[in-house]
């Protein structure tokens, strides 16, 4: 394993394009592209990490997969009335959709039903408050309590983010907000701002792994869920390439950051500033394709190719 991520690492660094760092947030804009990082979480706790694996990063979307964990848990299946369970085949950020389906988001993925889950959390508690729940969550499951805000990069979405805020008015218009645009607003670009490092992320993501230690903080069946939607709408517009391409639940975030889960295996986490067409890491996605190639995991066969050494 250390040797195959020794490979990655190597082959990722001499890649000449590496994509283009978001700058729609101006605090992120700044990001050397040229960093890569990736860790890998297996389910017994065991740890390997190569490159920038200890460089933490704005988690940005990946957030959004601890926050649907939040959301479930506050209220279960009532959740699936105010967001949907399908992919947009839209950007993370369209507002196209909105407006025909009456203010329902398609997924928890997408910016819409983040701000939708986001709220759910929020509810009868203050942002602080509801901050200070997903930070707990975020902690115990990585067993780190080092694991912070970044409050530049928070500040910086909420004083540049017209189309997050347009997206939250449109979704008060239809009812589908229980708190004010501008809290709702706040607690979200709070949420994204959560720095990581990839070993601290791939520590983290091992709640969705089979891991005997995790089962207090999401049940079985609620995690299997929580893989299917990342499955299906975890990389936006890019979900299916991904599928195709990796064959493993994973959610991004444009701050490069990529979350992969091997059921019952492992949880990967890779890093990238650089973005591709659809605002995913690019390198993380390549890193990701050969890891898949290379270990034979996918959720869509048994492996075909054992990796040297002991996992
Ligand atoms: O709401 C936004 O636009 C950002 N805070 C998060 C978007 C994101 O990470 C999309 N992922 N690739």
């Amino acid at each position: 394993m250390q040797n195959l991520l020794n490979d990655i690492s190597a082959q990722a660094s001499a890649e000449p394009d590496k994509g283009n760092v978001a700058t729609y947030i101006p605090e992120l804009a700044g990001i050397d592209p040229n960093q890569f990082g990736i860790a890998i979480a297996l389910a017994d706790g065991q740890v390997f990490t190569a490159g920038d694996a200890d460089v933490p990063f704005s988690i940005q979307s990946v957030s959004k997969v601890f926050a649907l964990a939040l959301a479930l848990g506050r209220v279960g299946d009532q959740l699936w009335q105010r967001v949907g369970r399908e992919p947009s085949g839209l950007a993370f950020d369209s507002i196209l959709l909105l407006e025909r389906e009456n203010g329902v988001p398609r997924n928890p993925f997408i910016n819409a039903g983040a701000l939708v889950t986001t709220d759910t959390y929020l509810a009868g508690s203050s942002p602080r408050e509801a901050l200070g729940e997903l930070l707990r969550f975020v902690r115990a499951a990585a067993d780190d309590d080092s694991i912070h805000m970044n409050e530049k990069v928070a500040r910086s979405e909420i004083a540049t983010g017209h189309r997050n805020f347009s997206l939250a008015h449109y979704l008060a218009s239809h009812g589908n907000l229980r708190a004010s645009v501008d809290k709702v607003l706040g607690t979200y670009c709070h949420q994204c701002a959560v720095e990581m490092t990839c070993r601290q992320l791939a520590l983290a993501g091992r709640f969705l792994v089979d891991a005997d230690d995790m089962l207090a903080l999401v049940s079985i069946e609620r995690r299997r869920r929580i893989n299917a939607l990342m499955m299906t709408c975890g990389h936006y517009d890019g979900s299916g390439d991904f599928a195709f391409r990796v064959g493993m639940p994973g959610k991004s975030g444009v701050g490069g950051g990529i979350l992969v889960i091997s059921p019952g295996r492992a949880s990967i986490a890779v890093w990238s500033p650089g973005l591709n067409r659809y605002g995913n890491s690019k390198l993380g996605t390549e890193a990701m394709e050969l890891f898949a190639r290379k270990t034979g995991w996918s959720v869509f066969g048994v492996p075909h190719m054992q990796i040297e050494g002991d996992v």
